[in-house]
């Protein structure tokens, strides 16, 4: 009787441990770019998009990830031989809002600077303007981190440049400015809304900011997309900036997921109004 508990125990702590050992293999060798190693956990009969369990700060990324960001061009088309989701993402659940982990395949490799692997992605069938909560569109890691070739491959195959929310001039008419001024104690965080204000936070002042000209901002540095669009902030450019600032401008530094609805996005811009 004795013995039949120690063998059971020992089954059952095998059974606990086999899994996210295989979990860690088949992601540790797609990171290292071992090719031969990842096959053989596949030919174990671990799932091709297992998804990671210790190794990334949030779980729930594939294999394929992993190797996308590590630029594991070799393990990339062996997974892809063995049928690997493309767009295999990590569950909404952990992607609200963050944008300091690892997304889908193709997130990872435009982020990363992999253009070769990019292609292959989109060859296989990936969604080239995929959106993430957290990272935006692959269009947007490309040009964050200054990877034109990734970029350029990204806007030839349907990416892009820009995208316009629908107008909302007609809910202005009826905007709530208080509410606005509620919702702008989120952009306060990183710019300044005071009277006169040229203070630089993590972003520029937005004092004035109504009719003011794209990126004017002399002492302040912004990104490419933002330095060189040229126009100004009137409404339909604040509305769509706000609706998502990474698919409006991909490339930009405020990286923030947007504002969903657009009786909130003419509430705040009525407010953004009354800062001059
Ligand atoms: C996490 C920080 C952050 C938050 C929160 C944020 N922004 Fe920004 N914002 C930035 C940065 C950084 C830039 C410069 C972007 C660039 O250079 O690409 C910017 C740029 C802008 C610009 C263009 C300024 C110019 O001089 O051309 C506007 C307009 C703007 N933000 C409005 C807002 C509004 C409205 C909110 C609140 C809904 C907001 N931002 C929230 C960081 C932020």
């Amino acid at each position: 009787m004795k013995r039949m508990t120690i063998l059971l125990g020992g089954l059952m702590t095998g059974a606990l441990f086999a899994f996210p050992a295989a979990a860690e293999m088949i992601h540790l060798m797609a990171r290292k770019g071992d090719v031969e190693k990842v096959l053989a956990e596949i030919e174990k009969g671990v799932p091709v998009d297992l998804p990671s369990t210790l190794h990334t700060t949030v779980p729930g990324v594939s294999p394929l990830s992993v190797a996308a960001q590590f630029g594991r061009t070799d393990v990339v088309i062996a997974l892809l031989e063995k049928g690997a989701d493309p767009d295999f993402n990590r569950p909404a659940e952990v992607m609200e809002g963050d944008n300091d982990v690892l997304g889908a395949p193709i997130h990872e490799a435009a982020r990363n600077g992999h253009a070769e692997i990019v292609q292959l992605l989109i060859d296989a069938g990936a969604n080239p303007t995929l959106e993430d909560p957290g990272l935006g569109t692959p269009l947007h890691q490309a040009r964050r981190w200054d990877h034109a070739e990734a970029a350029g491959i990204l806007l030839a195959n349907g990416a892009e440049e820009t995208v316009q929310a629908p107008s909302i001039e007609p809910l202005l008419a009826l905007a709530d400015t208080a509410n606005g001024q509620k919702l702008a104690n989120g952009c306060g965080l990183c710019h300044s809304l005071e009277t006169g204000s040229t203070d630089i936070i993590t972003g520029p002042s937005l004092w004035g900011i109504v009719g003011r000209k794209i990126g004017e901002v002399d002492a302040f540095e912004y990104s490419d997309v933002m330095a060189s669009r040229g126009g100004t902030w009137d409404y339909d450019a604040l509305n769509s900036l706000l609706a998502s600032p990474t698919a409006y401008m991909p490339g930009t530094k405020m990286e923030i997921s947007g504002v969903s609805t657009p009786e909130a996005r003419a509430d705040l811009i009525a407010y953004l109004r009354t800062l001059q």
